[in-house]
């Protein structure tokens, strides 16, 4: 960069002054995420919830998470992935995506947006959240995040970031720290999984991923990539692995959410409670945010309730919901099936019915057993920090 001709790109700085506030913002994003003091217990930091050793979601398999000044208030929701989250479209009501779907008139519905539901569009919003959230880092406001910012070993970093030195000033710099470190490439969006090495030719299914590629791309048996789309887009981006659609799956309640424990508390994603701006509105009741499948083996819970432990059992409910509705859900004291137990009889009809879904209790499964397990094989192959076999090593010399 040195000697270029410095450009006036925003508010007054060059080009190369933008990149070196990126990444200066970038590394005082960091060393916040794993910073524990921006709590109100002063025990609980991002990476507490978010641990990179999990695709940045947790590292145990607890369904949810305590937060609070004391670390006593329950999480109603099990933590997401932080991996590639970066190109989440806002959320919008109206998607209409001519390109994949085929046909520029087709309204996909609710789509894009962070968290679950939605409900935040970027970073710098979310961040908010969990430092506010009283169940969560749970800072009685801006001003107390601010605080702590001030006694932290980077507090000259974040003034000399800020152009000023009040509360509100330090604070917005605190979330686009955090914003732009979720933006960070090498942390949160490498591309160097098994499956993009091979699509790169760098690498070669085994003969059970190839298989579970092909069935989840099958639009008769496993059709994850209708919503979980596989494809590089046209405009060269190797896929994410969502289409960032909300939909209605029918998971099974989870009894160890504490807020469950309430017969009539339901956590019904798009139209609420923890969104807002929606409630009332049937037609969204049950739907919450098809996440990236990218470094979900490395994920200890899955859905958005974490009722499922394992990968496995997490594919085996697309397969079984319809079929063998007796695997997931409770029965009642006369023996029959409450069958989506976690959405009330109203809303049912969002209920997603597409392949693998479908079929009434007895019916053929969309996938065998044998099936299941190689589309689980193909969703290893999405972990990051793929080493390719040592070329050479077998080989003589
Ligand atoms: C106590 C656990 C906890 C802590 C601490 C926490 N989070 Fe989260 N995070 C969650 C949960 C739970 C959700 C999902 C919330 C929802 O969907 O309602 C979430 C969602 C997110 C999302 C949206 C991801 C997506 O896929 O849409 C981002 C981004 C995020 N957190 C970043 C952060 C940052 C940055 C911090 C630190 C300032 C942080 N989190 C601290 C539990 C936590
Ligand atoms: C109709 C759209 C759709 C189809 C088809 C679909 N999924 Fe999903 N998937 C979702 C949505 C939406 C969620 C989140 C739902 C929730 O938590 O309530 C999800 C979540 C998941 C999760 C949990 C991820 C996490 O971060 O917790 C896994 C694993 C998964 N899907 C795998 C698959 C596989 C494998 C298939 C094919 C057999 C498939 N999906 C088909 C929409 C879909």
């Amino acid at each position: 960069m040195a000697g270029a001709p410095a450009m006036a790109v925003s508010g007054g700085l060059s080009r190369a002054d933008a990149y070196a506030r990126a990444d200066a913002l970038t590394a005082l994003g960091r060393k916040m995420f794993f910073d524990p003091s921006l709590s109100a217990s002063h025990a609980l930091a991002c990476a507490s919830c978010h641990a990179p050793s999990a695709g940045f979601s947790p590292a145990d398999a607890a369904p949810i998470r305590f937060g609070g000044p004391h670390l006593d208030q329950p999480g109603g929701r099990a933590v997401p992935s932080l991996t590639y989250i970066e190109v989440t479209p806002a959320f919008t009501e109206h998607e209409f995506d001519g390109e994949e779907e085929g046909d520029p008139s087709v309204d996909n519905g609710p789509t894009g947006g962070l968290d679950w539901d939605g409900r935040a569009d970027r970073g710098r919003d979310q961040a908010r959240f969990p430092l506010l959230a009283p169940n969560e880092m749970a800072n009685a406001s801006p001003a107390a995040v601010v605080a702590s910012v001030r006694a932290a070993p980077y507090a000259g970093e974040v003034r000399a970031l800020s152009g000023g030195s009040d509360d509100a000033a330090l604070f917005r710099t605190v979330v686009a720290a955090l914003e732009a470190f979720e933006q960070d490439p090498a942390t949160f969006y490498p591309y160097t999984s098994k499956f993009d090495a091979y699509l790169a030719g760098k690498a070669t299914l085994s003969n059970a991923e190839a298989r579970g590629l092909k069935l989840f791309e099958d639009e008769d048996k496993g059709n994850c990539a209708s919503c979980h789309r596989s494809q590089v887009d046209a405009t060269g981006t190797p896929p994410q692995f969502t289409d960032y659609g909300m939909i209605a799956l029918g998971l099974p309640r989870n009894p160890a959410i504490p807020a469950n424990k309430d017969p009539n508390f339901y956590d019904l994603g798009l139209c609420g409670p923890y969104r807002t701006d929606f409630a009332g509105e049937a037609d969204y009741c049950g739907l919450f945010k098809t996440p990236s499948l990218r470094n979900v083996a490395r994920r200890k819970t899955f859905f958005h309730n974490g009722v499922f432990t394992s990968l496995r059992d997490a594919v085996a409910f697309y397969v079984y919901r319809d079929v063998q509705p007796e695997r997931f859900y409770p029965r009642r004291a006369d023996g029959s099936v409450a069958i989506y137990d976690d959405l009330p009889e109203r809303y049912r009809q969002n209920l997603n019915q597409d392949p693998p879904f479908g079929g009434k209790p007895g019916d053929r499964p969309a996938l065998t057993e044998a099936e299941i397990d190689d589309v689980v094989a193909f969703l290893k192959t999405l972990d990051d920090g793929y080493q390719p076999p040592h070329a050479g090593v077998s080989s003589s010399r």
